[in-house]
């Protein structure tokens, strides 16, 4: 299976897909890291790795529709037949959603369907929740949301800040997003009404994932 992982800054999720990659536990190759910023930090850690890069620079667009076509065009250039985004902060067009829908995954750093969109560590905090977290789930056009595949806890501490919980957070991004991309890459995920099965798994590698009924 070949990968391509949209980026837009520091790349520390693309890093942990690297690294499962690179030692074997992803059987999947990346084959391209795209960013929408031409100084993302993330793409030196592809160049590092010896991957692919393209730079899609949204400014250089008129419409979203311009931009996401050469975003599909780039990625189907590179071979690629499924998309990791990884702190890809625009948003995608409808189409573009359809067009990889089941094929496209995205992780997000709060326990979905709650506090989709920005500043999310900032509203759990406000919201005064006992358990936060962090989720990867298959894109639908609607923003933060689709089938959940991982999703890892962490507690909201009385002190916390907004930095603090995204640290904690971020260390459970690191662990799930590898996980949940060698369950597809292995073929262990299906999607059947809007609900993700995973083959011969109720608790796998400590995490627990959507329990079989
Ligand atoms: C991560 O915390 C990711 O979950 C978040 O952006 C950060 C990117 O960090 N994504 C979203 O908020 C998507 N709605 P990284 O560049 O170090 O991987």
């Amino acid at each position: 299976m070949k990968v391509a992982v949209f980026i837009s800054g520091r790349g520390s999720n693309l890093q942990s897909l690297i690294d499962g990659c690179a030692d074997g536990t992803i059987p999947a190759e990346i084959g391209l890291v795209v960013s929408n910023r031409p100084d993302a930090q993330g793409l030196t850690r592809a160049d590092q790795a010896g991957i692919p890069t393209a730079v899609i620079d949204h400014k250089a667009y008129t419409t979203r529709d311009d931009f996401d076509a050469v975003l599909d065009r780039t990625t189907r250039k590179a071979g690629c037949t499924f998309i990791c985004l990884a702190g890809f902060m625009r948003i995608l067009t409808e189409q573009f959603v359809r067009n990889w829908r089941d094929r496209m995954i995205n992780i997000h750093p709060a326990l979905l369907p709650a506090f989709p969109g920005i500043n999310c560590h900032a509203r759990a905090i406000e919201a005064g929740v006992r358990i936060s977290g962090a989720t990867v789930h298959f894109s639908r056009p609607e923003l933060d949301a689709g089938p959940i595949i991982v999703q890892g806890a962490v507690p909201v501490l009385p002190d916390d800040t907004e930095d603090a919980l995204a640290a904690r957070i971020l260390d459970v991004e690191h662990r799930i997003y590898p996980l949940a991309l060698k369950l597809i890459a292995q073929g262990r995920i299906t999607v059947r009404n809007e609900i993700v099965r995973i083959d011969d798994a109720e608790f796998v590698d400590g995490f627990m994932i959507n329990p079989l009924p």
